[in-house]
């Protein structure tokens, strides 16, 4: 799907289905008169979407209202969800027509080009749907749309670009999780990874498990130890401002599966387990718009990638491990493996990488989960400057944060009786106490914990989200990296 803008006026109607947006109270008859006669009776409630066929020229054309309520409530993300759902309804229509072309013309007069350009980051992510398994057979297939025209005297080219570069690196993320775990292991991941660094722009290296024994990070291999699938760590450094000693650091989780290991989890927790890569997924599609973009910032991004599976091999409950930062577990909980391998990956990507800020994106815990839905992300954080950046960039995104305490107590549920630490805080305050855990790797540097275990995979195709992988947080990582 192709989309661009245009700066000439659209004088008559053609074979593309005509867009035009509507405020709520708004006389549209400025722009065709046959416009005026159908907008009478259409309610421009927010969301309402009506495709109706005319007359033009003895030709019958398609026009699309589109209402986006009121124009004091309206903002970007609002125009997102009107945007995927736009899109989603007009594959409805191309599906059940014989169209002459799949093109679609917007008009554009009462948005200004941030709104285009949330709306078209809203259509183009709306437009995703993972089916490249299902075999097509014709009378079935979607219909695609090819190409979309912005029609609009505002320079929009900026906005309509960078809608693209985030959407698509939205994508990359989408597709890596929604990849079933015979497709995404350890090993191709990693794969992916330095194709998507040559294509963007990034560099990258892979250590495989001579070098991660020899770093010494004991955590991350106890967990992968049980697959017959070896680990990769995988990390992906941008310099766009070689000058300057910042260095944003970003840790994504990369259980390419969790079975729970000899924890095991249910048939039914199990199955979505392939997700369990989705903070490597985000920090890969983030890197992607980074240097995509050509930001002027230095970003670095590891992930320890592995599968927490079930074996003879496989690390028991009750084992004590050791760490790179050298200290010791007691693991509880075979199933609370996120955070051993975070553990390492952290405390490398400070202490090696000499990042000056980090953030580890995480499908952590169901707590998480229980907690805010898959409505907003719950972070842990050691620095209130650093949090206010991250909730800038969330409000650019739209995806939401939401910020929990990290007080004392909550450090304290995860010291060890036998060992410094243990992997599991009890059954209370899972979220925080996964976050303490990982806090207690990171030192003074200022760091961010995301659980995306809600936010990462949407149960519903609606909005500009599919079913399957939403690609949260890639759009806020690269704002926080703007910022
Ligand atoms: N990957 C899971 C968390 C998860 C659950 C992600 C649901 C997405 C959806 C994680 O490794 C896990 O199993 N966490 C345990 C931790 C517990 C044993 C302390 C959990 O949340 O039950
Ligand atoms: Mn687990
Ligand atoms: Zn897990």
């Amino acid at each position: 799907m192709h989309i661009k803008c245009s700066k000439e006026i659209l004088k008559s109607l053609d074979d593309a289905i005509t867009v035009v947006t509507v405020f709520e109270d708004e006389n549209v008859s400025t722009m065709f008169d046959k416009l005026n006669i159908v907008s009478k009776n259409f309610s421009a409630k927010e969301n309402n979407i009506e495709i109706v066929t005319l007359l033009e020229n003895d030709n019958l054309v398609d026009l699309c209202l589109v209402g986006l309520g009121k124009k004091e409530s309206l903002d970007k993300e609002k125009l997102r969800i009107i945007g995927g759902n736009l899109c989603k309804k007009i594959k409805g229509v191309f599906r059940n027509k014989v169209c002459k072309n799949n093109d679609i013309n917007i008009i554009n007069v009462n948005l200004d080009i941030e709104q285009i350009g949330a709306f078209s980051e809203g259509i183009l992510l709306g437009n995703y749907k993972f089916d490249k398994y299902k075999t097509k057979s014709e009378a079935f297939e979607e219909r695609e749309i090819d190409n979309i025209i912005i029609f609009t005297e505002k320079e929009a080219e900026y906005e309509i670009e960078k809608a693209k570069i985030l959407s698509n690196s939205t994508i990359i993320a989408r597709d890596l999780v929604n990849e079933p775990s015979n497709i995404i292991y350890p090993k191709t991941l990693a794969i992916e990874a330095v194709r998507l660094g040559a294509e963007y722009g990034f560099n990258v290296e892979i250590y495989e498990e001579e070098k991660i024994k020899a770093l010494g990070m004991e955590a991350f291999f106890a967990v992968s130890r049980g697959s017959v699938n070896k680990p990769r760590f995988i990390v992906m450094r941008y310099f766009g401002d070689e000058e300057n000693t910042d260095i944003l650091g970003l840790v994504g989780k990369g259980l390419t599966y969790d079975t729970g290991g000899y924890s095991l989890k249910s048939n039914a927790s199990m199955l979505d387990m392939k997700t369990d890569m989705a903070g490597a997924a985000s920090v890969i599609g983030a890197m992607c718009a980074i240097s995509h973009s050509k930001l002027k910032k230095n970003v670095i991004a590891v992930v320890a990638a592995c599968e927490n599976a079930l074996s003879g091999g496989s690390y028991k409950p009750g084992d004590i491990i050791n760490s790179m930062a050298r200290k010791t577990i007691e693991v509880l909980n075979t199933d609370a493996e996120g955070r051993l391998t975070l553990a390492d990956a952290i405390y490398y990507i400070i202490n090696n990488e000499k990042v000056t800020k980090v953030v580890d994106v995480a499908t952590l815990t169901g707590a998480a989960l229980t907690l805010l839905g898959n409505v907003a992300t719950p972070v842990v954080t050691n620095n209130e400057d650093f949090y206010c950046e991250l909730e800038k960039a969330s409000t650019l995104s739209g995806e939401r944060v939401w910020k929990m305490p990290l007080y004392d107590e909550f450090k304290n549920m995860v010291k060890g009786e036998e060992a410094d630490l243990k992997n599991t805080g009890g059954k209370n305050a899972g979220c925080i106490t996964a976050g303490a855990f990982i806090g207690e790797f990171v030192g003074s540097t200022p760091w961010i914990h995301m659980d995306i275990a809600g936010t990462s995979t949407s149960s519903k195709s609606k909005g500009y989200k599919s079913k399957g992988a939403t690609g949260e947080p890639v759009r806020t990582l690269y704002y926080l990296a703007e910022i």
